[in-house]
């Protein structure tokens, strides 16, 4: 059984090194997810692949159906989820180029489908929140990318934003007060759907740019792609150093 799932996200469409093996197209009790399950090996392991925004590139993170996304790894047979996030660095550790691995999130996304204990016949059920990211797993990507000698910081909050516009200067400014470190549109609900689903779940955060007002200028969507490109080299070594120990 194909235990391990990669979630791509913007930069992150296709893993380089993964041999196909199939693409299975999952049917969900929440819709499609953002495309057909790609298997294949990497690192000599079994692996599942979901590109987030689609194949294409083509839903907006506000439109992403996470609920169909996490169900549909689910039934494929996935127990661990690393998912690979771009963010805007808020604080000064943060600049672009560097990856991070959360250990705490704060949610400020709005009208997403957010949970599958929606009431009714199933109850009402509230997950336990206090570590948002599997810490067994985080450990595990922290072992793996010293050992693989990725530079990397183990930590920060992720404020999860609604986009798809970047933010204001003054937000970003309130993010930062919040006790936030990078901000992202992509992490939650993803984040506690994984947990409701008792999947273990953990982010590769990749700092694209510099949240707004903390960089020079404007942010463009030029520098948000080239920064991920470069990034994106030493995300892999993370992942396949991680799929070896997994
Ligand atoms: N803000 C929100 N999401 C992002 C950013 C940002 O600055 N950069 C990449 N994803």
């Amino acid at each position: 059984m194909t235990r391990i799932a990669i979630i791509g996200g913007t930069g992150l469409t296709s893993l380089a090194g993964l041999e196909i093996s199939g693409k299975e197209t999952v049917e969900t009790l929440y819709g499609e997810a953002s495309g057909p399950i790609t298997q294949g090996h990497l690192s000599g392991k079994e692996i599942l692949f979901l590109p987030r925004h689609g194949y294409a590139h083509s839903i907006p993170p506000h439109k992403v159906n996470y609920r169909a996304n996490i169900s549909a790894l689910k039934q494929a047979g996935a127990e661990y989820i690393i998912a690979v996030n771009a963010v805007g660095g808020i604080t000064a550790e943060m600049q672009a180029g560097v990856i991070a691995i959360p250990d705490q999130l704060i949610d400020y996304t709005w009208s997403r489908e957010h949970t599958f204990f929606d009431g009714g016949e199933s109850g009402v059920e509230h997950i336990d929140f206090t570590h948002p990211y599997c810490e067994s797993l985080r450990n595990k990507l922290i072992q793996a990318g010293q050992q693989a000698g990725v530079v990397f910081l183990d930590y920060g909050t992720y404020a999860a934003t609604q986009g798809p516009r970047l933010e204001t200067p003054a937000e970003i400014n309130r993010l930062d007060r919040d006790g936030c470190h990078i901000v992202g549109m992509t992490g939650m609900p993803e984040a506690a759907l994984a947990r409701e689903l008792e999947l273990c779940y953990a982010s590769v955060s990749v700092v694209a740019n510099m949240a707004a007002g903390r960089g020079e200028g404007e942010i463009t969507m030029q520098e948000i792609e080239q920064t991920l490109l470069s990034a994106m080299a030493d995300v892999r070594k993370l992942l396949e150093a991680l799929i070896e120990e997994l």
